[in-house]
Formats: C-alpha cells, sequence, structure tokens
C-alpha cells in the first residue's frame, strides 16, 4: 500500500513537472511570408496573369493563384496554426490581410536578376523587392488601421512583432547561375554573395519589429525535370534514382551556408528567435523512397507533355499549344496526382507538400528541433 502512495506521488509529481515545464503555444497571430513558387499563393498571378488550370484543381477546384494542383507547405502552415490561407501582397481583388499577407512570387530570387521575366523566367520581385514591399504593407496598414478603416481586413499593430515570419527562397538564384551558362564551381562561388543580400533582408525585417523566423532550407532541384531536360547529365553524375548530383550539390552547398548564415543571425539578432527547416532531407527521402512512401514515377510530371520526364518547357502545365492546327490544352497526364510527387516538372503535388508538411510541423528537421507552434521560443544552446 505504502509503496503503491509513494508511486502514485512520483507519478503526480513527475506530471506536475512536465505540465509546468512545457510551454505553452506561441499563437502566433498572423505570417508574412517571402519567396519563391514554393509558397507563391497568388502574387505572381496577380502581376503577370493567372496560373491556369489545371493547377488548383485537387484541392480549391479551380486555379488559386498557386503553380500547384492544390495547397502549398505554407497553405499548411497556415492550417496548422488556425489561420487562414495567405493573401498575396499584390492581389487587389477580395483580399484579407487581417492575419498576415504573402510576397513571394513564383521565380522570385534572393539577389536581384539582370534580365526580365520575359527573357528568362525569374520575377523581378526578388527578395529585398519583397522586404520593401512588406515596410509599406506596414506603414499604410497601419496608417489604415489607425484612421479606423479596413480594420476587418488589416492586422492591428502588435501583430507585427508576434507574426511568424516564413521564408523559402533561394533555389531560382542556384539555377539562374546555370542559365547564365555558369559552371558548377561558378555557381557555388555566387553562394555567399546570395547569403549576404539574404541576411540584409532578415536584419531589415527584424528592424521593422519581426522577431520569429521560420526558414527552409533549398530543395534537391537536380531531382526536378526542368532542370533534367535542360541539363541532361551522364553517369556518374546521375545518382541511384536518377537525379542530377551536382545540382544536388549545389543545394547542399547553399542549405550548409545558410544554416552558418542563421547561426550568425542568432548572435546578431539576440532578441529574435530562428528555425532553421531542412525540406531537402524531406524532399530528398521522399523522391528517393516514393514507393515505401505509396508514390509512385518520382522523376515525371503529372502535369505537362513529353519525354522521359513528361516535361517540355515549351508546353508547360496549363498552356495551350497548336497542334496540326487544333488547339490542344497541356493538361494532366496522370490519373492520380495523389500518388505523384511533382505536379508539373517544377513544383511538388499538394500531396507532396502535405507529406513534407507532416514531418517539419514537430520539429524533427528543425535546428533547433522545436515544432511549428513553439517556433517563438527561444532555446537555450
Ligand atoms: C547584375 O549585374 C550587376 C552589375 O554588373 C552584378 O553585380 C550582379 O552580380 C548581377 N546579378 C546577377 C544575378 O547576375
Ligand atoms: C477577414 O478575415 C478575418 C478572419 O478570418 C475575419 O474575421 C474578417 O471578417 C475578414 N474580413 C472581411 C472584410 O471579410
Ligand atoms: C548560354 O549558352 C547558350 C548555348 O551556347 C546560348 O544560346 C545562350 O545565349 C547563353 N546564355 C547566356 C546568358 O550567355
Ligand atoms: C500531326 O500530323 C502528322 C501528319 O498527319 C502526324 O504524323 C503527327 O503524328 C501529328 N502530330 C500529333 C501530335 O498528333
Amino acid at each position: 500500500m505504502a509503496s503503491h502512495r509513494i508511486l502514485l506521488l512520483l507519478l503526480t509529481s513527475v506530471l506536475l513537472l512536465e505540465t509546468s515545464a512545457s510551454p505553452s503555444p506561441c499563437a502566433f497571430p498572423a505570417i508574412f511570408n517571402f519567396g519563391d513558387s514554393n509558397s507563391d499563393t497568388g502574387g505572381l498571378s496577380a502581376a503577370f496573369g493567372p496560373a491556369p488550370p489545371p493547377h488548383g484543381e485537387t484541392f480549391f477546384g479551380a486555379p488559386a493563384g498557386r503553380y500547384c494542383d492544390g495547397r502549398l507547405i505554407i497553405d499548411f502552415i497556415a492550417q496548422g496554426l488556425g489561420l487562414p490561407f495567405l493573401n498575396a501582397y499584390l492581389d487587389s481583388v477580395a483580399t484579407n490581410f487581417s492575419h498576415g499577407a504573402n510576397f513571394a512570387t513564383a521565380g522570385s530570387t534572393i539577389q536581384r536578376q539582370n534580365t526580365t521575366l520575359f527573357q528568362t523566367g525569374y520575377s523581378p520581385f526578388s527578395l529585398d523587392v519583397q522586404s520593401w514591399q512588406y515596410a509599406q504593407f506596414k506603414s499604410r496598414s497601419q496608417i489604415a488601421y489607425k484612421k479606423g478603416v479596413f480594420k476587418d481586413e488589416l492586422p492591428p499593430e502588435d501583430y507585427f512583432s508576434k507574426a511568424l515570419y516564413t521564408f523559402d527562397i533561394g533555389q531560382n538564384d542556384l539555377t539562374s547561375g546555370y542559365v547564365s551558362n555558369m559552371t558548377t564551381d561558378e555557381v557555388k562561388a555566387t553562394i555567399p554573395d546570395i547569403l549576404n543580400k539574404f541576411t540584409v533582408v532578415i536584419k531589415g525585417v527584424y528592424g521593422q519589429g519581426g522577431r520569429f523566423f521560420w526558414i527552409h532550407n533549398t530543395g534537391p532541384f537536380g531531382c526536378l525535370p526542368y532542370v533534367l531536360d535542360r541539363y541532361p547529365i551522364r553517369a556518374p553524375e546521375v545518382d541511384h534514382v536518377g537525379c542530377g548530383a551536382p545540382f544536388n550539390d549545389v543545394a547542399q552547398l547553399f542549405n550548409a551556408k545558410l544554416k552558418e548564415t542563421v547561426a550568425q543571425l542568432r548572435k546578431d539578432l539576440p532578441q529574435a528567435v530562428f528555425t532553421y527547416v531542412d525540406v531537402y532531407t524531406i524532399k530528398y527521402s521522399l523522391i528517393s523512397q516514393a514507393k515505401k512512401h505509396s508514390f509512385e514515377h518520382p522523376l515525371v510530371a503529372c502535369c505537362g507533355h513529353g519525354g522521359k520526364y513528361n516535361y517540355n518547357i515549351h508546353w508547360g502545365c496549363g498552356s495551350k499549344v497548336i497542334v496540326n492546327g487544333t488547339e490542344v490544352l497541356v493538361g494532366k497526364a496522370c490519373r492520380d496526382p495523389l500518388k505523384r510527387i511533382c505536379w508539373d516538372g517544377v513544383h511538388y503535388t499538394e500531396a507532396a507538400n502535405k507529406w513534407v508538411y507532416d514531418q517539419i510541423v514537430e520539429g524533427a528537421f528543425s535546428d533547433p528541433p522545436v515544432p511549428l507552434r513553439m517556433a517563438c521560443q527561444r532555446q537555450n544552446q
């Protein structure tokens, strides 16, 4: 009896200890997102015309400004935090920014490009421009909010310091090096400059009041059809999965340096909290072990046309081409996008995005390893 009681006491105190030690979730009231097509929820569509059908088909039932059949990782993040989907800052119709805004556009880079979208496909809204848009959004929304107008669609001032600031950008900086005919070594040599620009933007957002940063590293773009199709490579540069090893080496070098950059930012900005999220490892394991995770044909686009990867730059997903005098829509070639990883040769499917989100939400691939809902908590390390 006595021993039972002791055990009960012990259990109770352990439970008490756990409750008092486990911190409460952050209750982020808003998300401000910066990035490229991996997290564009309508920016490029607003500026340059809508992403056509069949984008959006799986989840939204119609194009929704995303280069995907459904939701992106940023959508799952918003839902996971109990917040509405983010509207694009550039969108001027039926938007609601009460819980954040999205500055990402497809084709965005960290470094400014010296070419136009029409020449190389890179967005004019590079990360520095996105940070100006954020500053403009913050100041103008507060002027309006304080006047009492648009209160139902703008965030109150305190949301800016309580919000989660999310970043997913860098892949296009690396591919743009290849587009301008750099060798892999030359692309690698551009990484320090790219990350210096990244640091400048993070410090700028911090200067505007941002405190909680959630930063995705860049994915294995050497496994994406648009890279494999444009830059055919031969063994031994093709890995056992069929991905281009030199491209993935570049991505991994970028990620190692990004991780160092984030570590330095923690030192420079001790009031801020940074979570570095290794989406590379998750995406690569999904692609390399597709079967195990119930996916098929990891290197083949679902929506597209032609060749080994069902991808042709001139026959992009949703484009209309004239074949023998008849207009044909380049649509879905796969039966079940829920079984596919690659949507259009450049972007992941909703099913793959959900899978990645499920891996990152509890912090298993984060440095420090904190769950999304705890990403405001400073770690002592
Ligand atoms: C654009 O041109 C400037 C000036 O020549 C150069 O410093 C910069 O690196 C170029 N940017 C890119 C992305 O090539
Ligand atoms: C914007 O969204 C918030 C949260 O979902 C909601 O409370 C508010 O009414 C919306 N504003 C408008 C103008 O619909
Ligand atoms: C890269 O090389 C290709 C093939 O030689 C050429 O057509 C293209 O103009 C070059 N691009 C640049 C930016 O120099
Ligand atoms: C276009 O017509 C030619 C000649 O009839 C035919 O050989 C070819 O397969 C057609 N192309 C397509 C894509 O249907």
